[in-house]
């Protein structure tokens, strides 16, 4: 039976055209990309391109806003820690309690060294931002303030351009890891606060290994990586070039047809929430009154953990996750059902199904006709008492 992939926001399956663009940067076009001699300049020329390529797909106004990096995660690490430098005689940082641990693990660090003071803004259970807690931690001891474009479980949203005006207001640089919707959610960044956004090409099509930070131009950005002068003295290292070239790529597909695609992500991804809602007992969409990314669902099934569900999933060739990729498998309750407040969420976790531009209704349909009886045959197990009742209360607000 062919297997069904809904883990798209662990990563995306690469595009064979961005293969093909990338293949020619390893034996062919092999020159490093500093060298003065003819060998450099085939690998300059193509890392200008795809410059301008991820430029056109964030919506930047000049390419040399982009900073290639080797993902999200090196993105992130360096924005904050850059927003830290860039503001001297500040000490304080924001970030909302439902960000990646690209972010979070960071900010902990810090706070462990004792060199900051860290604000964790809740989410509603909606898992929208808890506004009013956001604006409160606002004042001129901030420094950097990091807030995701779009959470990596849930899909849900985040105003970040208005967060940004207001962190801006006082004076604080202003970060977002848009490595979720980079490719999914239309970005324009000329004429936003925005001053520093994360991209990974793993999530969009691209390849593995390779991001970017667009750095707002004007602002100083202290490398993360101290070494050679590669991406203007911003990054030391050789540059991946055909990781580059694979993004830019990929950001070039990605980004004409990026409203096509969301609009058929969304009637998929709407079809396989109905269905399952309504083919399901006590079955709750988390965040669904939120705006959330076209490609994403999370999904509480009262009484039944959701990790048993996806392992009965994948047996069947469904490929689904409980969470980040990297927390799969620990047991340990997702921090973002846990900031949720939603105890049966945290309790029993949630199947979260996540498409791309590949998945169709064949995929959908396989969805729909698994899970039913999955999950009827894990609550039948008599060790589960039927809570059932309590959890539709809980997860009727969100
Ligand atoms: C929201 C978010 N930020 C950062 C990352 C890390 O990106 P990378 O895998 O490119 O380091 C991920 C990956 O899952 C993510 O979902």
């Amino acid at each position: 039976m062919r297997p069904v992939y809904l883990d798209n926001n662990a990563t995306t399956r690469v595009d064979p055209a961005v293969v093909a663009a990338m293949l020619p940067y390893f034996t062919e076009h092999y020159g490093n990309p500093s060298s003065a001699h003819a060998f450099g300049g085939p690998s300059r020329q193509a890392m200008k391109a795809a410059r301008e390529q991820v430029a056109a797909l964030a919506g930047a106004g000049f390419s040399d806003e982009i900073l290639f990096t080797s993902g999200g995660t090196e993105s992130d690490n360096t924005a904050i820690r850059a927003g830290l430098a860039a503001n001297p005689g500040r000490d304080e940082v924001v970030v909302s309690a439902v960000e990646h641990p690209a972010v979070l693990a960071l900010v902990r660090l810090l706070e462990g060294e004792g060199r900051i003071k860290a604000h964790f803004i809740p989410v509603l259970p909606c898992g929208c931002l808890d506004r009013e807690r956001y604006r409160a931690a606002l004042s001129p001891r901030v420094a950097v303030v990091s807030i995701m474009w779009a959470n990596n479980e849930t899909g849900v949203v985040f105003p970040v351009e208005a967060l940004a005006e207001e962190a801006k207001a006082v004076g604080a640089v202003f970060h977002t890891d848009a490595v979720q919707a980079a490719g999914r959610e239309p970005i324009e960044l000329g004429g936003s606060a925005i001053d520093l956004l994360s991209m990974s090409a793993h999530k969009l099509h691209g390849p593995k290994g390779v991001g970017a930070l667009y750095v707002r131009r004007g602002f100083k950005l202290a490398p993360l990586i101290a070494g050679g002068r590669q991406e203007r003295a911003r990054r030391g290292g050789t540059e991946n070039v055909p990781g580059v070239v694979g993004f830019g790529k990929a950001a070039e597909i990605a980004a004409p047809r990026l409203r096509g695609d969301a609009a058929r992500m969304r009637a998929l991804r709407d079809r396989l929430e109905s269905g399952l809602v309504g083919r399901i007992r006590h079955a709750a969409v988390l965040g669904a009154s939120a705006e959330r990314l076209p490609n994403t669902s999370a999904i509480v099934f009262a009484d039944v953990e959701a990790e048993a569900i996806a392992a009965l999933l994948a047996r069947e060739g469904i490929a689904v996750s409980t969470g980040a990729a990297c927390s799969a498998g620990s047991q340990a309750p997702s921090h973002v059902l846990e900031a949720m407040a939603i105890p049966m969420a945290a309790k029993f976790g949630a199947v979260r199904f996540s498409l791309s531009r590949d998945s169709d209704d064949d995929d959908i349909d396989r969805a729909l006709s698994a899970l039913p009886d999955i999950v009827a045959r894990l609550r039948d197990r008599p060790a589960r008492a039927a809570t059932g009742e309590t959890a539709l209360r809980e997860v009727a607000y969100v």
